[in-house]
């Protein structure tokens, strides 16, 4: 639990897919949430969270099951507007002395549905059923279904396989909705939200100009006068923390860049700049493309790349750290989604398809505190916040950059000369993409070398070269993705670009490959 001068909305979750979701609608309204499972919502969790609202997310389980998820009785004796969502909205109901039936064909519903008004009104569908078809298009995932509403309540609308899609015992501002307001399938959902937060008394304060000056404080109280660390890596997350820990503890801060030589064209240069000429602030360039390569020489499998970069990253990042005398904190750019704790039913373990690179095992094996000011964030806060800062549109807007660099771009081994060709080879077609006026509607795009050479003709001469393949795809978080729809204008013209100004390239693929089954880094 996090200690805020906000009121507070808690989200309980009972482990539906789309829980971040609730949160994502409610931080647009400038409302602060918490997700919490419902596992860890006590009796004592409430009092001491005293939140203004709460909502009940959906999930995969069913009421009537022995042991299903349920909130503590004691959330309904808070006076405070409860909104449940699906299977949340089961869970009051059965609750509260309604019936809910197991799902049958006839009134389990999937997907989009209808929703039209009864003839009661209520405060939470103000702008709800305003156009001439005076129904609602929305989300229903739903098998169990409520057969007999809980005293009290009322119903407010009715969908073909719910007849009981939207109801509320106004009195006590307990609402119940079977469907999903917070997808993007049901179009008006944001008003519902809108309505409930207004009506549970919130005044919208949660802003990045207040979470600034917010967190400077925290940050001041938890470091006191020690002294702090943080890798830098160029990218938002990592430079959005480097910039509020300086802003609130100037020179107790040192960020460490580690270069690793599997950076992209003059990154380098430009990380370094931007932070010493912008921000003044303590930075070590700590140039260690040697080190890095000389591991990697004849190294061609995906998974040794990734794991002597990451082992080699954190004894480098441990060296230079260890010249920061009094160093008793690590800040580190965590965002929200990594904190949530999510309800699994499966619990089995998923498989991994690579070892991502991190700085995840530093604090322990270095003994430091944490320092984690974007733990409430979701990576478009981030963006607000950076742009709250200062930091330069084209840092905040720069697609993703893995951790391993163009060591994962450069399938089988790695030589000094393919890193440069991919290097400029990369930034033509960023390039391209920029002219074109494409990076934005893309996620991430980029060129990697593939470990080929084919034969080619120019002028009169017999190539053997290099071919490259360029990569673009859109994603919401990087889970699953299409490849980008180019058009045969702009691949032409792009291949032809990167073969005339690349020397050693003779062939240019687009990757037309979503993800699944696909990823979107070639290892
Ligand atoms: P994949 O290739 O798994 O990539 O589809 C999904 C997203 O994650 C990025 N990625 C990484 N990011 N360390 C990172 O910080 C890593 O080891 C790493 N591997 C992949 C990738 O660029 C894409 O945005």
């Amino acid at each position: 639990m996090t200690q805020t001068s906000h009121d507070r909305l808690l989200i309980i979750d009972f482990g539906s897919q789309v829980t971040q979701l609730i949160a994502r609608r409610l931080r647009e309204l400038n409302v602060y949430c918490e997700i919490h499972p419902y596992q860890n919502v006590t009796d004592a969790f409430l009092a001491e969270f005293a939140p203004k609202a709460v909502i009940f997310s959906g999930g995969p389980d069913s009421v009537m099951r022995d042991g299903s998820p349920r909130p503590p009785k004691s959330v309904y004796d808070l006076g405070v507007p409860i909104l449940g969502i699906c299977y949340g909205q089961q869970v009051m109901m059965h609750d509260l002395g309604g019936k809910v039936e197991a799902g049958e064909s006839h009134t389990a519903e999937f997907g989009r549905a209808y929703v039209t008004a009864t003839d009661a009104k209520l405060d939470l569908l103000n702008g709800w059923f305003m156009d001439a078809t005076g129904r609602e298009q929305v989300w229903m995932s739903h098998g169990d279904h409520v057969s007999e509403i809980a005293p009290g309540f009322e119903v407010y609308g009715t969908s073909k396989g719910a007849p009981f899609a939207i109801t509320a015992d106004a009195e006590r501002r307990f609402y119940a909705v079977q469907f999903h307001p917070e997808v993007h399938h049901t179009p008006n959902g944001a008003t519902l939200y809108e309505n409930f937060v207004r009506m549970a008394g919130f005044s919208g304060d949660w802003t990045m100009a207040a979470y600034r000056e917010e967190m400077i404080a925290k940050i001041r109280e938890q470091v006191g006068d020690k002294q702090v660390i943080c890798a830098l890596s160029g990218g938002v997350d990592s430079s959005v923390t480097g910039i509020l820990l300086h802003e609130a503890i100037g020179d107790q801060l040192t960020c460490v860049f580690v270069d690793h030589g599997l950076l992209r064209l003059n990154e380098a240069e430009q990380v370094v700049k931007m932070f010493r000429e912008n921000y003044n602030l303590n930075l070590i360039h700590a140039d260690e493309s040697d080190l890095f390569l000389g591991a990697l020489e004849g190294v061609s499998d995906p998974e040794v790349k990734r794991k002597t970069i990451g082992k080699l990253f954190i004894d480098v990042f441990q060296k230079y750290a260890d010249q920061i005398e009094g160093a008793e904190f690590l800040a580190q750019g965590t965002l929200y989604p990594d904190v949530i704790e999510s309800v699994s039913f499966s619990g089995g373990p998923s498989v991994t398809i690579k070892s991502h690179h991190n700085v995840g095992g530093l604090p322990e094996k270095m003994g430091l505190k944490l320092v984690e000011p974007l733990r409430e964030l979701f990576k478009d806060e981030v963006r607000a916040l950076g742009h709250e800062l200062g930091l330069p549109a084209s840092f905040i807007g720069r697609h993703p950059f893995p951790g391993p660099g163009l060591a994962i771009r450069c399938p089988g081994e790695i030589t000094r000369e393919k890193l440069e060709i991919l290097r400029k080879a990369d930034a033509i077609y960023i390039d391209q993409i920029r002219k074109h006026g494409l990076y934005d509607e893309i996620w991430q795009a980029f060129a990697a070398i593939l470990p080929m050479r084919t034969v080619g003709v120019m002028g009169d001469g017999r190539t053997y070269d290099y071919a490259l393949a360029l990569r673009a795809v859109t994603s919401v978080d990087g889970m699953t993705a299409d490849y980008y729809p180019f058009t045969h204008e702009f691949l032409g013209e792009t291949s032809t670009r990167i073969i005339n100004e690349v020397k050693g390239v003779n062939r240019v693929f687009y990757d037309c490959t979503s993800k699944p089954p696909g990823t979107i880094e070639l290892e």
